[in-house]
């Protein structure tokens, strides 16, 4: 099964897109791994954005998304990477369709509010970044689901 990266970047959290965002991930059947609200160092935004450091925007780039609190999770599912990056819409929101993410609820792709991994690779990387790798285990792992009956 595969493991995504998702994280709802500043300008969403800010507009209250979090539970929307979770609600449609939940409908799709995919299941939660981790999740935190966190504000971000430079540090660990340059590593996420790694690969757009010689980008004329990557000063700015980092300047968003350590900004604000964002909302980093983890996703688990069936093909999660390509599906997520169909949910999440075109970089630029003006080109998103309606019924992504990004074509319903951005406007700019300077803020974009969402951000999903864009390939097996990079997923590892990014949810090694913010979650560490001690917490990259399935829910599964600490709370069999024959315990969760008795709850
Ligand atoms: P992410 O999921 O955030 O990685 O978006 P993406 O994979 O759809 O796009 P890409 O990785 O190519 O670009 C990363 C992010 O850079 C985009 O989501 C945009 O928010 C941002 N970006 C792209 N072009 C520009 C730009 O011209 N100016 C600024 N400030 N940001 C840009
Ligand atoms: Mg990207």
């Amino acid at each position: 099964l595969q493991r995504t990266f998702i994280m709802v970047k500043p300008d969403g959290v800010k507009r209250g897109l979090i539970g929307e965002i979770i609600k449609r991930f939940e409908q799709k059947g995919f299941t939660l791994l981790n999740a935190e609200l966190m504000t971000i160092d430079r540090s660990k935004a340059e590593y996420h954005y790694m690969e757009h450091q010689e980008k004329p925007f990557f000063g700015e780039l980092v300047d968003f998304i350590t900004s604000g609190p964002v909302f980093a999770m983890a996703w688990e599912g069936e093909n999660v990477i390509e599906v997520s990056r169909l949910m999440i819409g075109k970089t630029d929101p003006s080109e998103a369709m309606p019924g992504t993410i990004r074509g319903d609820f951005a406007a700019a792709k300077e803020e974009n509010v969402i951000h999903g991994s864009d390939s097996l690779l990079s997923a590892e990387r990014e949810i090694e970044n913010f979650f560490g790798l001690l917490k990259r285990r399935s829910l599964e792992d600490d709370f069999p689901f024959e315990d969760r009956k008795s709850v």
